[in-house]
This record gives C-alpha cells, structure tokens and sequence, in this order.
C-alpha cells in the first residue's frame, strides 16, 4: 500500500508557483493576486481564509481579504464583487461560503467574472467543464485528479466509483474524470444516499472516491483488493484518547481499507490540503489566461 501524500504534493505545487512567481518578479511583470471576501464572522470560515491567504504570502503570490460586517447588504457585496472584476491586480476571486441567510449566494457566485471564478463554483465555469472545456475546476475535485496524476496512477479505462454528487465534490469530480483527456477518459458510476445496497457498486471500483460527510463510512468488505481510494471526508468523532476531546477522520474506515488498497490518501493530511494547492494554481492560471 502506498500512502498518497497530499503534503507532500501539494508543497512541491506550492515550489514550482513560488518559483514561476519569482521569475515573473524578476522580469519586472505584474504578479497574480486572489482576493478572498468573507461576510460575517463564521470561525471555520475565517481560518479558511486566514490559511488561503498564508499559502499566497508562502508562494509570492498577492492576496488580500475583504472582511466585511454579518449585515452587509447583498447590494454591497456584489458591488464589491463588481470592483474585483475590474481590478487588474487581482485575478482570482474568492467568497467563502457560507454567506449569511440574508444574501443570495447563487446571485453573488454568478456576479464572480468567469475569467476570475477560482473556485470553479459558476454555473459557466460548471457548464466549461461538463462540456469538456478549459476551465476552472473546483479546488478539491481538480486537487484529486493532481494526486492521482503525479502518483502515476493510470485512469483511462479505469472504473472511478464517487460516493456522493455534491455540486463541490461528486458532480465536478466525475466529470473531471469522464473527460477524455490524460488523466482522465475513465468510466464513471456517482452514487448517493439513495443507492439500496453501496457496496454493489464500491466493490467494483478501480479508484474510489469518498465524498459523503459519513466517518469511516467505507469499510474493508466494500471495496476490491488494490483498489485505489481518495477520501474526501472530514469528520469530527469524539476521541477520549486526545487533548481536545475529539479527532478528524475520513469517509473511509482507512485502518480496514488500508489493507487492501493499492494507493490511499489519509485524513488528514491528503486531500484536504490539494484543495489549497488548487486554489493557488487556478489563481496563477487566471493571471496567465488574463491577466497582465
Ligand atoms: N467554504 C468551504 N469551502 C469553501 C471553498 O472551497 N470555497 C469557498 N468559496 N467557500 C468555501
């Protein structure tokens, strides 16, 4: 079994932009930038964005966050919104989510210039890549295809089972993996909640992704020996054992499925930490594809 190590790629994606930045410094040229907006005060939210932030100073790259108050109205936002779109320093756009009751977050997402959607999250963005265009991908789903293609994983022709069809996860993934291009052309089953019996359709996977928010839901009698598994999962369960009461584990029971993997991510520490990388990559895409 050999473990895919998501710090570990995600530091040398994280080299190979610090080092295309410090060239572009060099020649005198503009830098990319990401601006995060962040609406209210939501803890999990503000490290996000505290971290995405720490990850662009690491690499050179320029960022900024926008802090605004919990009433801020949905006029301001988007008007905020409209100001980046404009801004030739900042070429990624990011509002995390999620966005207090009061405002629309379909509305705000579909105000995010497509050239700047770094999440991937925009109906255009999701519509490129369900019609096999270069586009944004969002971060987790672009970051598992990263993991599987730098680890030398063969996909074409393989099956790709996904457990859950989230419009973050489940939906982008599989079509990442359905396009035909290298590091992809497989074939693709997306399962949910409503599926009678998972373990039908797990046993069958060559790569199986794990994206449904249930802890060490997958177990070792699911899967198939040398399957290849990618766990999404980030879930709190409690832990007498640890200081702070609880720990972080996966979809996947990894201490089973482990046995029998060919390949496996851990949680954390796989591919929690991609989806950063991600962010910076499609920040630095955006400035290449539009920037100046
Ligand atoms: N909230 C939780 N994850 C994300 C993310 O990847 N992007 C944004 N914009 N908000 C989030």
């Amino acid at each position: 079994m050999i473990l895919l190590d998501g710090k570990k790629v995600a530091e040398a994606i994280k080299e190979e932009l610090k080092n295309e930045i410090a060239k572009l410094v060099e020649q005198g040229k503009n830098i990319p930038g990401l601006v995060a907006i962040l609406v209210g005060e939501n803890p999990a939210s503000e490290i996000y964005v505290r971290s995405k932030a720490k990850d662009c100073a690491e690499i050179g790259m320029r960022s900024k966050v926008e802090k605004l108050g919990p009433d801020t109205s949905e006029e301001t936002l988007l008007k905020l919104v409209e100001k980046y779109n404009q801004d030739k320093d900042y070429h990624g756009i990011l509002v995390q989510l999620p966005l207090p009751k009061h405002i629309n977050e379909d509305k705000i997402i579909e105000a995010i210039s497509p050239k700047k959607d770094v999440d991937g999250f925009s109906p255009v963005s999701v519509g490129n890549l369900v019609i096999g265009k270069d586009t944004f991908a969002s971060c987790t789903p672009a970051g598992i295809q990263e993991l599987l293609v730098r680890y030398g994983i063969e996909t074409k022709g393989k099956h790709v089972v996904v457990l859950g069809r989230s419009n973050i996860v489940g939906k982008p993934i599989a079509n990442i993996m359905l396009q035909k291009k290298a590091g992809a052309n497989s074939i693709v089953t997306i399962c949910h909640s409503a599926a009678k019996d998972l373990s039908l359709f797990t046993k069958q996977a060559d790569i199986l992704i794990a994206a449904i928010g249930s802890p060490n839901f997958v177990k070792a009698e699911m899967v198939k020996d040398g399957v290849v598994v990618v766990d999404v999962g980030i879930n709190r369960i409690e832990d007498k054992n640890s200081a702070k009461g609880y720990k972080i584990v996966g979809d996947v029971d990894f201490e089973g499925v482990s046995k029998k993997a060919s390949f496996i991510t851990p949680v954390p520490g796989g591919v929690g930490l991609m989806t950063r990388a991600m962010l910076l990559k499609n920040t630095f895409k955006a400035y290449l594809n539009f920037g100046e």
